[in-house]
């Protein structure tokens, strides 16, 4: 970064910025807001809404401040009377195009656009309406599109390709034709999309949302027949109190008293299957190491994490040849969906037919995931609906209840008790730090030589992470593993991902064990988590995850009391005859188109 610095006025107040500081960034360091709209601070500038025109001094254009860098001497005014006509113009191009039924659209109140229309004034409509024709694609269980309401503003391409590497998303056409678009225009279901929900973060209309289930959940809520048990995933405890205006919060508590307050009959956690994954995926990485440096077998390594749907897909789409990685381990959404409808029905004594599991994701590709047909191992749907924490929020604001004022409530038991490893599930980093916490454990009967258990080496927001841990004074039944050093590698954001895969295609990188994370950040910064999102929204979410860990009694995932007891009268052991059948699953090639 320049240390060379470069004075200018805005609206007649002296700043002096970096040099190839834009004029948007140069503002905002003085508190003046300049509208955006193709902008986004977690992509490449793009330029081509232009809301965020300024007015520059001696210049008879107006340039967008998101894409112009400051120059010595400038004068920028951010709100003359140019710009503010301009900016109306422009809002007003827009709506002209734009199908602005607000009061049935589902982004109303959280749109960008129509707070910008609102803030403008605009509405007297001065331009011919040229809406597009209203063709909803529904085809995907996770991912709504609506192309009338799409102001083309590219900023879901950008993610697509730039933060996920997916591109399944493209601009065709020109002019008035100019869409945003599938490889031939097909079904959002049936391209390459993994489902991440990324570009829903990012839309700043109702052009892409998350598929809404939120009334299919008060119908089960409300039906007498049905017994309705909600699971809630660790990242979103610390984002749900945004959709309140609260900032990211640990809010776990108020949520748990929330959910009671809905009306559901049980409030579990998602966080007792992380646990449990650990114990199910720590195992078969000690068997694959064994097979390999023992045995003398041909095994699948490194082994990768499968707690990420969209993360699948993705491999399942662009490495097909490298599905045997997979560690076989469900995600913890799907091993509690089996667990729910078997173990926990027979302990309550409720016919699972008459069960109804309901999931609180940070994520949309959990929509999708929970659809695979291989989710069924209950004999039943496992999962029956899943929500986005901004679901919930809706359904919270819809019930009236004053989430600030909530008391803190517990979860209940069984199927509620968790550990400090599991809440971090919710961080880039945190599925490998949770198993590093066991996995040592269990094979030198020492906790893993790291500060009050914090691994600090895989946490962060580096994009690729890498780390090694040496073995050492191992128990007599490892012997195997005396001396060896643990290569591991952390992933976050599919484009990373892909870069980690080439590195190890390749032969450049070699390791035992991987985590990835679809979504940028990891499941804080899920395609279902609030709107907006950034670096300094997800870094806040990331503290508040790391400090709900720190004060958790139990901080390990074999120490948890309830995956005990399950192991003792049901599950038997990790990876035995049951966890088989209702914890592991399998996956599928898929072509590119
Ligand atoms: S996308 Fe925004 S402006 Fe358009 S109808 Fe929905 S709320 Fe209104
Ligand atoms: S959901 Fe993810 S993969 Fe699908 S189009 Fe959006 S960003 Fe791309
Ligand atoms: S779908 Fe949303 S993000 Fe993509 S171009 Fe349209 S308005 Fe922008
Ligand atoms: S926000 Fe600057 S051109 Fe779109």
């Amino acid at each position: 970064m320049s240390t060379y610095k470069v004075n200018l006025k805005v609206n007649n107040l002296n700043v002096s910025v970096d040099e190839g500081t834009t004029i948007l960034d140069a503002a905002r360091q003085l508190n003046f807001k300049i509208p955006t709209l193709c902008h986004h601070d977690d992509l490449c500038v793009a330029g081509n809404c232009r809301v965020c025109v300024v007015e520059q001094v001696g210049n008879r254009l107006l340039p967008a401040a998101c894409a112009t860098p400051v120059s010595e001497g400038m004068e920028v005014l951010t709100n003359s009377m140019k710009v503010r006509q301009a900016r109306k113009n422009i809002i007003e191009l827009l709506l002209s195009e734009h199908n602005a039924d607000c009061t049935k659209c589902f982004k109303s109140g959280y749109c960008e656009l129509q707070e910008m229309a609102n803030e403008y004034r605009t509405g007297d409509h001065i331009f011919l309406d040229v809406r597009s024709k209203n063709e909803i694609d529904i085809s995907s269980p996770s991912i709504e599109k609506d192309d009338s309401k799409c102001i083309r503003c590219q900023r879901c391409v950008r993610t697509c390709t730039e933060l996920q590497a997916v591109s399944a998303l493209a601009v065709t056409h020109k002019g008035k034709e100019m869409k945003i678009s599938t490889f031939l225009d097909k079904p959002m279901n049936d391209v390459v999309c993994t489902n991440c929900g990324q570009c829903i973060n990012r839309c700043p209309t109702a052009s892409l949302v998350e598929r809404n289930y939120i009334d299919q959940v008060f119908d089960a809520i409300y039906d007498p027949k049905k017994f309705v048990v909600v699971q809630t995933a660790p990242a979103t405890r610390v984002a749900i109190s945004e959709e309140f205006g609260l900032g990211p919060n640990r809010s776990t508590g108020k949520m748990v008293a929330a959910l009671r307050r809905l009306g559901f009959d049980k409030v579990l956690d998602t966080d007792f299957t992380a646990d449990l994954t650990i114990m199910e995926e720590g195992t078969e990485l000690l068997t694959r190491l064994k097979e390999a440096l023992v045995d003398g077998k041909e095994v699948a390594l490194p082994m990768m994490t499968s707690c990420s749907p969209g993360w699948i897909k993705f491999q399942e789409h662009i490495f097909p040849d490298m599905l045997d990685n997979l560690s076989t381990c469900k995600s913890p959404q799907q091993m509690f969906g089996p667990l729910a409808k078997t173990y926990y029905a027979e302990k309550i004594n409720k016919n699972p037919a008459d069960m109804v599991v309901v999931s609180i994701m940070p994520c949309t590709a959990k929509k999708y995931e929970a659809e695979r047909p291989e989710m069924r191992g209950s004999g039943y749907k496992d999962v029956d609906f899943v929500l986005t924490t901004r679901e919930l929020g809706r359904m919270i604001h819809q019930a009236g209840i004053d989430f600030e004022k909530l008391e803190d409530e517990k979860y209940d038991s069984i199927l509620g008790e968790s550990t400090g490893a599991a809440v971090i599930f919710g961080a880039t980093g945190g599925v490998m730090e949770a198993a590093l916490r066991t996995a040592y454990e269990i094979v030198t009967g020492r906790e893993v030589p790291f500060a009050n258990l914090n691994i600090k080496p895989v946490r962060g927001m580096d994009g690729i992470k890498e780390a090694a841990v040496k073995i050492k004074d191992v128990k007599e039944e490892w012997s195997f593993l005396e001396g060896v050093e643990l290569k591991i590698a952390i992933a976050h954001g599919l484009a990373n991902a892909k870069e980690l895969m080439n590195k190890i295609k390749s032969g450049e990188a070699d390791y035992h064990f991987i985590e990835v994370m679809a979504c940028p950040s990891g499941c804080i910064g899920g395609g279902g988590q609030p709107i907006p999102t950034n670096m300094e929204i997800r870094k806040k979410r990331a503290a508040a995850i790391y400090e709900e860990d720190e004060k958790m009694v139990l901080r390990k995932s074999h120490e948890n009391p309830e995956v005990t007891e399950i192991y003792k009268s049901f599950l038997h052991k990790p990876l035995g005859h049951r966890s088989h059948d209702l914890l592991h699953t399998h996956y599928y090639p898929r072509k590119r188109y």
